[in-house]
C-alpha cells in the first residue's frame, strides 16, 4: 500500500464553492432497531402514522419489505475503509463520524476507531448510534480514540420508545447516556425525529430532559427517507412550530454558530444548563452550506443524503489504484456535488436507498 501525503494539498471544493470538510463513514447497513422513520419492520409500524392522514389515497404496497443487506463481500473491509479515510483526510476532511445502520454492530470497530484517531490532520471523530449496544462497548471506543457521540433518542415515554423503534430500549439508551458522560465523550447530542401525532408531544419533557442531563437535545425534521416510502409532509413538525411550543414552555436564547457548516440552530434556556437546537432540513434548508460528503458501507460515495446517483470507490480502491488515483476519484466525485435537496418539489425523488444504508 503506498503512504499517503499529509494535507499539503489543496482542499475539495465543489462546483458551487463549498469546501468539503466532514466525512460520514457508514460501517454497515444493519441495524438492530426498526425506527419508523427509517427502517420500519412491519406494515403496521410504516402505516401507523400515514393512515392517520391520507387513509383513502394510499396507493403504495401494502408490505413493505426491508431494503436487501449487502453481502460481507460487498462491504468495505476496515482496512478499505482506513484507507479512503486516510485519503480523504489528505484531501482536507478535518472530522469524521461512523454512522450505519447501527456502527455498534461492526466488529473490529475500537480497531478501525484506534487506528483513524490518530490520523494527522483529523481534528474530530465522532459516533452516532441508536446506543443499544453502547453500554457493552462504550469503554473500549473511548480507550481507542472516539471523541464525541450522538445518540438517537425520540421518546422518554417506554412504550413510545417501543414503537418508534420497534424495541423496548428506553432503559438501555438512558444508561448509554450516563456513560458516555462518565466517559468523557462530550458534547453528548441526542437526536430527536419528530414525527406529528407519534412524538411532537414530547417536544417540551425531552428539552427538560436536555437541561437536567447537561446534554445536547437535537429535534430533527422527518426527512423523506424511510425505507417504507410513507413520508408525508404532513407528518413533518417544522423547525418554527418545534421553536413556538419550546418559547411557550422556556426563554430562550440563541446560541451563536460555532461555523457556517452546522445542521442545527441552537439555544439555550435562560440560566439552565444544556442546549437545544432543531435541525430544518425540509423547511428550512441549509444546502448552501453545506461541507459533508458520505462514504456507504458498500463503498460509494454520496455527495448528498438526496442524491440519486452513487459514485463508486470500491472498484477502484480493490483494483490495486494508488493514493494519487483515489485522491483524483474523490476530486471528480466532489466536483459533481448537487447544489440542494428537492424535498417538497414536483421534481422530487426519494433517493432509492434508505437512512439505514446511507448514514444520518
Ligand atoms: P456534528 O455536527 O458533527 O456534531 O454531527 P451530528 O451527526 O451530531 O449532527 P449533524 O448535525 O451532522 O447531523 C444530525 C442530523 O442532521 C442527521 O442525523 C441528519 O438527520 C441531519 N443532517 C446531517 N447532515 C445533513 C445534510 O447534509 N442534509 C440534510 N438534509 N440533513 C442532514
Ligand atoms: N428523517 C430525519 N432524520 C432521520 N434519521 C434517520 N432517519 C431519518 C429521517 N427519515 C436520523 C436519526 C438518527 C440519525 C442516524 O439519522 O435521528 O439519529
Ligand atoms: Fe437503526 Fe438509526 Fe435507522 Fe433507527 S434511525 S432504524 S437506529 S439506522
Amino acid at each position: 500500500m503506498t503512504v499517503s501525503t499529509p494535507s499539503v494539498l489543496p482542499p475539495m471544493n465543489d462546483s458551487y464553492g463549498r469546501t468539503i470538510r466532514d466525512l460520514r463513514v457508514s460501517l454497515t447497513d444493519r441495524c438492530n432497531f426498526r425506527c419508523m422513520y427509517c427502517l420500519p419492520e412491519t406494515e403496521q409500524a410504516a402505516n401507523f402514522y400515514r393512515s392517520k392522514f391520507d387513509p383513502i389515497n394510499n396507493p403504495r404496497p401494502k408490505t413493505i419489505p426491508l431494503p436487501p443487506l449487502k453481502t460481507r463481500e460487498e462491504i468495505l473491509r476496515l482496512e478499505e475503509i482506513e484507507r479512503l479515510v486516510r485519503v480523504a483526510v489528505s484531501l482536507g476532511i478535518n472530522k469524521v463520524r461512523l454512522t450505519g445502520g447501527e456502527p455498534l454492530l461492526r466488529r473490529g470497530l475500537e480497531d478501525l476507531i484506534a487506528r483513524i484517531s490518530k490520523l494527522p490532520g483529523l481534528d474530530d471523530l465522532a459516533l452516532t448510534t441508536n446506543g443499544f449496544l453502547f453500554e457493552e462497548k462504550g469503554p473500549a471506543l473511548a480507550e481507542a480514540g472516539l471523541r464525541r457521540i450522538s445518540f438517537s433518542l425520540d421518546s422518554l415515554d417506554r412504550e413510545n420508545f417501543r414503537k418508534i423503534t420497534g424495541r423496548d430500549g428506553l432503559g438501555s439508551v438512558l444508561r448509554s447516556i450516563q456513560l458516555a458522560r462518565q466517559l468523557e465523550l462530550t458534547p453528548i447530542k441526542v437526536n430527536a425525529v419528530i414525527i406529528r401525532g407519534i412524538n411532537d408531544q414530547e417536544i417540551v419533557p425531552l428539552a427538560q430532559f436536555a437541561m437536567e442531563q447537561e446534554i445536547a437535545m437535537r429535534f430533527i425534521e422527518f426527512m423523506p427517507l424511510d425505507s417504507g416510502r410513507q413520508w408525508l409532509k404532513e407528518l413533518v413538525v417544522p423547525g418554527r412550530e418545534i421553536f413556538e411550543r419550546l418559547s411557550r414552555a422556556f426563554e430562550m436564547e440563541q446560541v451563536v454558530p460555532a461555523h457556517a457548516a452546522e445542521t442545527a440552530r441552537r439555544w439555550r434556556v435562560k440560566g439552565k444548563a444544556g442546549e437545544i437546537g432543531i435541525i430544518a432540513p425540509v423547511t428550512e434548508p441549509f444546502c448552501g452550506a453545506c461541507n459533508r460528503i458520505r462514504l456507504t458501507a458498500d463503498g460509494q460515495v454520496r455527495t448528498c443524503l438526496f442524491s440519486v446517483v452513487e459514485h463508486d470507490i470500491k472498484w477502484l480502491l480493490r483494483s490495486g489504484a494508488s493514493d494519487e488515483r483515489l485522491r483524483e476519484r474523490f476530486r471528480s466525485i466532489v466536483s459533481l456535488k448537487e447544489d440542494r435537496h428537492h424535498i417538497g418539489e414536483e421534481e422530487f425523488v426519494q433517493p432509492a436507498r434508505s437512512m439505514s444504508c446511507i448514514g444520518g
